[in-house]
């Protein structure tokens, strides 16, 4: 094999490509990138570019965590000042600063009940710290045959081996590895929309929990769900919340794509008035400048462990848990949330996305528009037909994300209302000129 070659900002991005094809393994891809793939070398705003100097809007935030855009200078200097002064400390033995902040700035957010945060470094280390939390509670509380984890159809909960059990249909397990314990039930009806009572698809999870119950530790939920931004209903939400205390079960709310602002609220749950006990986040927490994930609990769930010191209390970090960096870098970018305003522009830029993408509901091919603040799918017959409408909407500087079926629009909280337009002028044509497959 000869040497990695040196001075890659210097060439193009067809170069780049090539390099790339010979060392990188891409996650969630092929193991091959395609002549399509922009390396990013650069990015502003809502904008990046690529090695050739080809501008693209980014509709999709990077991978819907780069949430205050590109090249925020108050988070950009808040993470340098900490470097110099402290990269990080453990938080094994130790503690450091932004860490103690940004768990507290957290309960101000999630509260009144959600107050104890443990951090981690991803969406699915915060999702997996949840299962292991829900099982440790019932278990050091003497239930220890509560160890059953339930979520919905079609739910993404992340990478690692619990939260890939409990993402059934998106992000499958080999069966000789998948761990044991992991239940799905079939979700909410979401074409109710959010106003409507309570549906038919609760009754999937009353009738789980009334033969399964006493050996359940948890029932997991994402607000809107990532795979195609299907909202669920409030209502839904506020039966499962119900439903989880008549059954002593615990709540975990995966708000690791809806957190810190991107549906119009701080938190998507607060529009069904409920709390969870256990809530994971992460993406936008540190809009993408730093890698950081959370666990947020209420006293309850954190005292009976501190009860029962004798048992070990919870057995689990990382060495990067509370890492002080990415803590600041947390700080800021809830600051700058606040500061600037943003979730009224969230609000705001959603409801002209929607109302800019109405028109596709009519197209035959076209099985839903929906979302909620930015955070919005059309969802079409085919994901042939949804790749042909991301290369075409790419080709002409707009980069959306595919996600089956559907195009998933998750655009930086700070765009505005001449950029929500233009993703809508690319976007629009593209899904109407799928009528035609091409590729
Ligand atoms: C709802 C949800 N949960 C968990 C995860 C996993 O997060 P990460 O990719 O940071 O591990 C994701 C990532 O897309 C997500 O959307």
């Amino acid at each position: 094999m000869t040497a990695p070659p040196t001075g890659l900002i210097a060439q193009s991005q067809a170069d780049l490509l090539a390099v790339d094809a010979t060392y990188l393994w891409h996650p969630w891809s092929p193991s091959r990138v395609s002549p399509d793939t922009v390396v990013a070398t650069s990015g502003a705003g809502c904008e990046v570019f690529d090695a050739d100097g080809r501008r693209y809007l980014d509709a999709k935030s990077s991978g819907l965590n780069a949430a205050l855009g590109y090249g925020c200078q108050p988070v950009i200097d808040a993470i340098s000042a900490q470097l110099s002064r402290l990269m990080t400390y453990d938080m094994g033995e130790g503690s450091n600063l932004p860490a103690i902040e940004l768990a507290q700035r957290i309960a101000g957010l999630a509260g009144p009940r959600l107050s104890r945060t443990f951090f981690c470094n991803s969406g699915s280390e915060a999702v997996e710290a949840c299962i292991r939390i829900a099982r440790f509670y019932h278990a050091v509380l003497g239930a220890t045959e509560r160890t059953a984890i339930v979520s919905l159809e079609n739910a993404y909960h992340g990478a690692t081996m619990g939260a890939a059990a409990c993402s059934a249909g998106s992000s499958p397990v080999a069966p000789e590895v998948a761990p044991t314990g992991f239940v799905t039930v079939p979700g909410p009806d979401y074409a109710a929309g959010s106003g409507s009572g309570d549906d038919a698809g609760i009754e999937h999870l009353r009738a789980h929990l009334d033969e399964h119950g006493p050996r359940t530790a948890a029932v997991i939920v994402e607000p809107v769900q990532a795979r195609g931004a299907r909202v669920v209903p409030d209502a839904y939400l506020r039966a499962v919340r119900r439903l989880c205390d008549e059954h002593a079960v615990l709540l975990v709310l995966d708000e690791v794509t809806t957190g810190f602002g991107r549906t119009g609220r701080m938190f998507a749950h607060q529009y069904a008035d409920i709390q969870p006990d256990l809530l994971a986040t992460s993406k936008g927490l540190t809009g993408g400048y730093m890698s950081l994930g959370a666990a947020t609990t209420t006293p309850e769930v954190f005292d009976a462990f501190d009860r029962h010191r004798g048992l070990a209390g919870f057995v689990h970090g990382h060495t990067h848990s509370g890492h002080a960096s990415a803590c600041a870098a947390g700080l800021a970018v809830l600051g700058y949330i606040e500061n600037a305003n943003l979730i009224a522009n969230v609000r705001a830029r959603g409801a002209q996305l929607l109302g800019r993408l109405a028109e596709l509901r009519d197209v035959p091919y076209v099985r839903g528009v929906r979302g909620r603040g930015l955070f919005v799918a059309v969802e079409l017959d085919s994901s042939r037909r949804a790749g042909q409408v991301r290369r075409q909407s790419k080709d002409e500087g707009v980069l959306v994300r595919r996600t089956g079926a559907s195009i998933v629009l998750a655009p930086p909280l700070i765009i505005t209302a001449a950029e929500i337009d233009r993703i809508a002028d690319v976007l629009v044509p593209a899904v109407l000129a799928g009528a035609e497959l091409s590729y």
